[in-house]
């Protein structure tokens, strides 16, 4: 299937970078997210309150392997891929369903925006997003399409970066503050001199009970939430141990010192984990 186009009057830097992107080392990096959307899905499958089926619509799809494993449930009929950048949708998303054997047949893939989606009201049983959310201006407005688009009983799964509730927002603006790694520049073809923030990237740092607060407001009924850490690799668990009881981190964060080996892991999780929200439109 072609790529379909909307129009879009959005730009970031985090969207340029996108379009951008090294193609090896985008492909290695999203490869490494299967096994862990993969058990993700396969255990909410076992709730039968909020079971993926019918009809979705990935948001912010990225490199699309989300989709790819949801295009091999039986129960999954069609799903949409909302993404913004051209690139990833045209180029690598094309090779990340031939990796992972996706069901072709059922995706259909949109270049358009997350926070305007040109559906009516009620037309998906289910929506997903991997870690878009946290890149939008107004996270409120993603959330609320979703909600939209949504049939009566439909389920909004949140796959999502958060920091902890005690984080005070002087912590959250210093950590946005820091510059992007080596590692990070290369896969989005950025000079490995540039200086970049994250907040130039396009992050926002959200507080768990700060989703929970928009999830509830826009009117969905938050049915799990599930805090996890989504790189389980040992090797960076016992650097991250080592990092904090050295005090070694401290110093890597604070003079930004992005060129030391896992500069980017340990700016970043040192104060964040990842969670699941499970939510429902009644
Ligand atoms: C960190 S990546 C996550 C990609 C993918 N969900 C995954 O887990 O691999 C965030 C994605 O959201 C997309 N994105 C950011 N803002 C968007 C918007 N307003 N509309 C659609 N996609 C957007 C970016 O282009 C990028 O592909």
């Amino acid at each position: 299937m072609n790529v379909i186009y909307w129009e879009i009057n959005e730009h970031s830097n985090n969207l340029k970078g996108m379009e951008n992107s090294n193609l090896e080392l985008s492909i290695d990096y999203a490869l490494r997210f299967v096994k862990t959307y993969e058990s993700i899905i396969s255990k909410i499958q076992f709730s039968e309150e909020c079971q993926i089926k019918g009809e979705g619509i990935e948001l912010g799809a990225g490199f699309g392997v989300m989709s790819s494993v949801l295009s091999k449930l039986e129960n999954v009929g069609k799903i949409t891929c909302i993404e913004y950048s051209k690139n990833l949708l045209e180029n690598i998303m094309p090779l990340i369903f031939q990796r992972l054997e996706a069901n072709i047949e059922k995706i259909e893939r949109i270049r358009g925006s997350f926070n305007h989606l040109e559906f009516n009201n009620n037309t998906f049983d289910f929506a997903i997003e991997t870690l878009a959310f946290h890149h939008a201006d107004a996270p409120y407005k993603p959330i609320s399409e979703a909600y939209r688009v949504l049939r009566r009983g439909g389920v909004l799964i949140m796959i999502e970066r958060a920091v902890s509730n005690r984080t005070t927002d002087d912590t959250i603006e210093t950590s946005l503050n820091t510059h992007l790694g080596k590692r990070h520049l290369l896969r989005y073809n950025f000079p490995v001199d540039m200086k970049i923030t994250r907040a130039e990237w396009g992050e926002h740092d959200l507080r768990f009970i700060d989703w929970m607060y928009i999830l509830n407001k826009v009117g969905f009924e938050v049915k799990l939430f599930k805090s996890f850490y989504l790189k389980k690799r040992i090797l960076n668990k016992l650097f991250k141990s080592f990092y904090k009881l050295s005090g070694i981190g401290d110093l890597i964060f604070k003079k930004q010192l992005t060129y030391f080996p896992l500069y980017d892991y340990y700016s970043v999780s040192r104060r964040a984990g990842n969670a699941i929200f499970i939510c429902k439109k009644l």
